[in-house]
């Protein structure tokens, strides 16, 4: 964590002029400095520097901001990684202040682990091009493929030796730790063998570039065995979450504007050394919309490049409605019968390639027409099928306006009467609403099931006679429903409960802090902050987690009295509990609780958010926090009765069947709320 003094000192000293300038060649026009856009490809300067107010701003693309998010941008990387990029440039030296005891903790074991795959990387690497028989067999194998040595490094690239347990005995000549060697799957459980033997070696790298896992792929091919083994998940290895040659291909996905999805590794390594550097695989899994978030970062433009086989249509086709349902432009290229990108590059070489992409691409509509085209236009009834097929697609695009393209594209394609097709679009979009709304019940009431599980079991005589905890808290049902009422019985509270609440707490607050200063509703001068504010203001109390109560608190104080909230202000916050979670939450390290995440198909993470997505976070942040504490109320309240059933005590065994049917209305006004900001 980087003290807030260092950070001041960077602000003080960084110049915008000096910071850009070293990526972009500007010349003075005026007040300003102008120069070609390094965030877009362009051939005329749009892209303009204004030194007094220390901002830059691309009229051909739309970017702007400080030194600090120039840098961000430029690199890919977070908020505080840019620091540390401007820190070096000037010189400045980086004061660290402590982490709190639990993060360090975590960190720890990361970093931990961490090395030790670092280890494994060099020690395949080494393998691969010093000893002699990895240099026989491992690198002949690469060369034979065609990789030049630079391609060998940029990839870090490896051998796994044949004999059982080489990684194993070097980790731990060195002083790794078995243990750590297990988790992460670099030998087998029983930690007898290597997970990878006779293998060549691909290391898996996360964003940053880091070493998550590895892949190894077999070079005899008369063998039953897989032809690649992947690592299995593990703390550091997310499948869903990790594309292959992502951290080498951000910066190009970005200036080109679009990201070419491939399917496999030596897909993305052929191309490279093509020089074709937006292209990215998954590893050992089929695409994700978690995948997809990535990208979405970046650009919301992909290509899907997949064999032109059954399978890799279906595998197309799998990922295209995804795509689609994330807000994103889809193309589709299949390659000739018998290709893979590797192979037709190899064949044809980069520019070929590169002209084969832009000929072939077809957006779904047209590429779902081919499809069929060949063999059964004629058929009204195949035809007819089709249409439904494209209009179910259609229905997955959440932008109404592209919805609309795409349908007047079917209706001039298919030579068929639109309003006809608008009819049965409507028809897949309320079906689609309806399986969301569907989706959100189920959602709830799973959270609704653990919590029940979750709960602790009717109290005892003698844990009765203990009394209230000390940090239970019982919340007044007015904040949800306006009416009063007054509680006398107490229940503790379980540990499981406080983790739950933790997880809306800080989507919640992450929220404040990241948009805080968004316009939520531009004509009414509304925040994202004002809009948050204003609906917590009665619940601000109710906050399990320290740290996001007194951020909530805080924001709250200082939006009522109109002062600055931006990410200025929380990052460089006196208290540094406040200043760490800022910090994570800019640097992308936060990731928004799983389970929300999955149940409600929210992206959050997304940096390039189209307005309506926070939009509707900001709304649904605000129902799902009183949702989740109005839950734990109903779940407290059914404790009590219990424990009222067992006293006998009718009086308040009624007085809590009417409390809790008034809970179950605010419930049901609640979740029909969270449906509906669904639709858009
Ligand atoms: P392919 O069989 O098409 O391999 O699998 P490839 O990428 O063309 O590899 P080469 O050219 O034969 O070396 C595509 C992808 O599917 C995953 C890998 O990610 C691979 O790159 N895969 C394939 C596995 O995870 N396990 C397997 O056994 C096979
Ligand atoms: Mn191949």
């Amino acid at each position: 964590m980087i003290a807030p003094a260092t950070v001041q000192k960077i602000k003080d000293t960084m110049r915008v002029e000096e910071v850009i300038g070293d990526y972009v060649n500007l010349k003075r026009r005026g007040s300003n400095m102008i120069g070609l856009c390094p965030l877009h490809g362009e051939k005329t300067p749009s892209f303009n520097v204004n030194p007094a107010r220390g901002i830059f701003k691309c009229f051909g693309c739309g970017e702007g901001g400080d030194a600090i998010s120039f840098v961000q941008k430029h690199d890919s990387i977070g908020y505080v990684d840019a620091l540390r990029v401007i820190a070096r440039k000037y010189n400045i030296s980086i004061e660290e202040v402590e982490l709190s005891e639990e993060v360090r903790a975590e960190h720890q074991k990361a970093q931990a682990l961490s090395l030790v795959n670092d280890f494994a990387r060099d020690f395949y690497h080494e393998q691969l091009t010093e000893n002699e028989e990895g240099k026989a067999i491992g690198l002949s194998y690469f060369k034979h493929r065609g990789y030049s040595d630079e391609t060998i490094k940029k990839f870090e690239l490896g051998f796994a030796p044949p004999r059982g347990d080489a990684l194993k005995q070097a980790a731990l000549a060195k002083g790794y730790q078995r243990e750590y060697l297990k988790d992460l799957g670099l030998i087998t459980k029983d930690g007898s063998r290597d997970f990878l033997r006779d293998r060549v070696v691909f290391p898996i790298h996360g964003y940053s570039g880091k070493v998550v896992a590895f892949a190894g792929r077999i070079l005899k091919s008369n063998t039953k065995a897989p032809k690649y083994l992947n690592s299995p998940e593990t703390e550091l290895y997310n499948k869903s979450k990790i594309l292959y040659g992502m951290h080498l291909a951000k910066s190009a996905v970005r200036r080109e504007d679009h990201c070419l999805i491939t399917e496999g590794y030596a897909d993305v390594i052929a191309l490279h050394q093509a020089g074709i550097e937006n292209v990215v695989a998954t590893s050992g899994t089929s695409l994700t919309s978690g995948h997809i978030r990535i990208i979405k970062r970046l650009t919301p433009k992909v290509i899907f490049l997949y064999d032109g086989d059954k399978a890799g249509i279906k595998a197309a086709l799998r990922g295209l409605d995804m795509v689609l349902a994330e807000g994103m432009e889809v193309k589709l290229v299949l390659l000739p019968e018998n290709h893979d990108p590797d192979s037709y590059v190899k064949e044809h070489g980069g520019e070929a390639f590169r002209e084969y992409v832009k000929a072939e691409a077809k957006d779904f509509i047209g590429y779902k027409a081919d499809l069929v085209e060949e063999e059964a236009m004629q058929d009204p009834i195949a035809r007819a099928n089709l249409v439904q097929d494209v209009l179910k697609s259609v229905a997955k695009v959440p932008d109404p306006i592209l919805r609309a393209e795409y349908t007047r594209t079917i209706g001039t394609r298919f030579s068929l009467d639109e309003a006809t097709l608008v009819q049965s679009l409507n028809n897949y979009l309320s079906k689609r609403y309806e399986e969301d709304r569907r989706k959100e019940r189920v959602a709830q009431r799973n959270i609704s099931k653990q919590l029940a599980q979750e709960a602790i079991p009717p109290p005892t005589e003698e844990r009765r006679m203990e009394g209230p905890t000390p940090m239970e808290e019982d919340y007044p049902l007015e904040a949800f429903t306006g009416e009063s009422h007054q509680s006398t019985v107490k229940q503790p509270v379980g540990q499981q409960h406080v983790f739950k609440d933790v997880f809306v707490e800080r989507d919640i607050v992450s929220l404040l802090i990241k948009f805080s200063e968004q316009p939520f509703d531009p004509e009414a001068e509304l925040s994202v902050a004002d809009y948050l504010c204003a609906g917590l203001e009665e619940v601000l109390d109710t906050f399990e987690d320290k740290v996001c109560g007194q951020i909530a608190r805080d924001c709250h104080g200082r939006q009522s009295r109109g002062e600055s909230i931006g990410p200025d202000y929380w990052t460089s916050h006196s208290n540094d509990e406040v200043r760490d979670f800022a910090a994570t939450v800019f640097t992308d390290k936060y990731v928004y609780s799983e389970g929300w995440f999955e149940n409600f198909e929210i992206s959050l993470t997304t940096q390039k958010m189209p307005e309506l997505n926070w939009l509707v976070a900001a709304k649904r942040s605000i129902i799902r926090f009183k949702l989740t504490k109005l839950l734990r109320k109903m779940d407290q309240t059914t404790n009590r009765m219990r424990s009222a059933q067992e006293d006998g005590d009718e009086k308040s065994i009624n007085r809590l069947l009417k409390l809790y049917s008034r809970m179950e209305a605010v419930k049901k006004k609640l979740s029909a709320d969270l449906g509906s900001v669904v639709l858009r």
